[in-house]
């Protein structure tokens, strides 16, 4: 792993990144969708208050978990900072009959109000930020939900394709390998956590307990 010289990507540059690629990401990210729709149909089982559920997403890309998510709850928004990938979104989605709400955001500056979503989702983007920041989005999402926040991302294995795509990026794959949430998530005000593998992916939940919140 140490053979990688670090490379990080300061915020302004991974948008200018991901607009210059948005019309490449979905070649790049290959069978994706088709993880991204295991997870969800496996959290939809698990909580089936989805179906009536109103669903934030932030750094939606291009739509792959957005499309998945939309035919499964009530009212989605879907947010990411690059105008590029949100454009490819909207082509996607055009015609399907889904209906999602596509918009500006940045999730390092998370405005929406306390308790506004009943769930947020984020997928293949926590990675992409050192872990104080992780943290700190993490908070802010717990912060904007009533029932609950859910990451995913790459699973805990590190893997040479992922590690050479992620050191064009310019995150912090490196690191969100290793950071421990079983140790982190009690800073984020979230009242339990699990996690799991699904798809391969690494499945985070940070539950609110209503019961806390009135
Ligand atoms: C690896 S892509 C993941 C996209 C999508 N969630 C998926 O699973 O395919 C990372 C996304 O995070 C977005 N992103 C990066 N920094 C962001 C920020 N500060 N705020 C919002 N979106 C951001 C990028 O524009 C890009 O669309």
């Amino acid at each position: 792993m140490s053979f990688f010289p670090k490379f990080r990507r300061s915020n302004a540059g991974m948008k200018r990144m991901y607009n210059r690629i948005n019309r490449l990401y979905r070649f790049i990210t290959g069978g994706l969708g088709a993880k991204l729709t295991t997870v969800v149909e496996h959290f939809a089982a698990e909580y089936p208050d989805l179906s009536e559920a109103s669903v934030l997403e932030y750094a939606c890309g291009t739509g792959l978990l957005s499309s998945v998510l939309a035919e499964r709850c009530r009212t989605l928004t879907a947010k990411d900072q690059s105008v590029g990938m949100l454009e490819v979104a909207r082509e996607q989605v055009a015609g399907t009959g889904a209906v999602i709400t596509f918009a500006e955001g940045d999730i390092l500056n998370i405005t929406e109000e306390d308790r506004s979503y009943d769930y947020a989702f984020v997928s293949f983007a926590l990675h992409l930020f050192p872990v104080e920041q992780e943290i700190e989005i993490l908070r802010n999402l717990c912060r904007v939900v009533r029932k609950g926040v859910i990451i995913i991302d790459h699973e805990r294995k590190w893997r040479l394709m992922e590690a050479v795509i992620e050191w064009f990026e310019g995150g912090y794959y490196d690191q969100f390998i290793k950071t421990d949430f079983e140790i982190l998530w009690s800073q984020t005000g979230a009242t339990s956590f699990k996690e799991e593998e699904i798809a391969e992916c690494r499945v985070m939940r940070f539950i609110i307990d209503t019961a806390d919140h009135g």
